[in-house]
């Protein structure tokens, strides 16, 4: 698996990923994003440092992004392609994400309680959880980051 920068290109891949159903499903927010809304979003997201497409065999197969918070902490999110779910990909994008972030930098993801597949990744990758937000069926899992030689 490789990563590239995202850039203002991808905004239509990205999109079609955002609102597919099962990834609206599992966010905070079900309704579906315009392609207006999206572009004035993705044109500063852009700028991330960490912000990249995962591919496979130069296929574009996922999307993850670390936003930075507060000094030496990055909130992370992703979404695998919806015909390449199941395959493994999360499982190896996650740990090839956290290994770009600083060392001891604390990461945080949330995540539906409901959301299988993404708790399993994040636990296997080293996150704990740490708070679970019951109103809103969200889990917070954070870890502080062991960059692997
Ligand atoms: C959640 C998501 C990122 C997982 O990535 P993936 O590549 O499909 O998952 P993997 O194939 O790496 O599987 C990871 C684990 O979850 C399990 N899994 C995969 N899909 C599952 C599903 N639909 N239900 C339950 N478990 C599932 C796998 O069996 C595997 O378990 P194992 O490690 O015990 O073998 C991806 O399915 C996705 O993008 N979903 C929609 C958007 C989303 O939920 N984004 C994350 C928001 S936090």
């Amino acid at each position: 698996m490789k990563f590239r920068h995202v850039t203002v290109e991808d905004a239509e891949l990205l999109l079609d990923w955002h609102n597919d159903p099962v990834t609206r499903a599992f966010s905070t927010t079900q309704e579906k994003t315009t392609l207006q809304e999206h572009t004035v979003w993705l044109n500063h997201a852009v700028n991330l440092k960490h912000f990249y497409i995962a591919q496979v065999n130069r296929k574009d197969i996922g999307v993850i992004r670390a936003t930075p918070g507060k000094t030496n902490e990055y909130t992370l999110s992703w979404t695998i392609a919806p015909e390449e779910r199941g395959k493994g990909y999360g499982r190896e994008m996650l740990p090839q994400m956290t290994n770009t972030l600083p060392d001891q930098a604390l990461l945080i993801a949330y995540i539906m309680h409901t959301n299988i597949a993404s708790i399993k990744i994040a636990k296997s990758t080293g996150f704990k959880l740490v708070e679970s937000f019951s109103g809103e069926h969200l889990c917070m899992f954070e870890m502080l980051n062991k960059k692997s030689a």
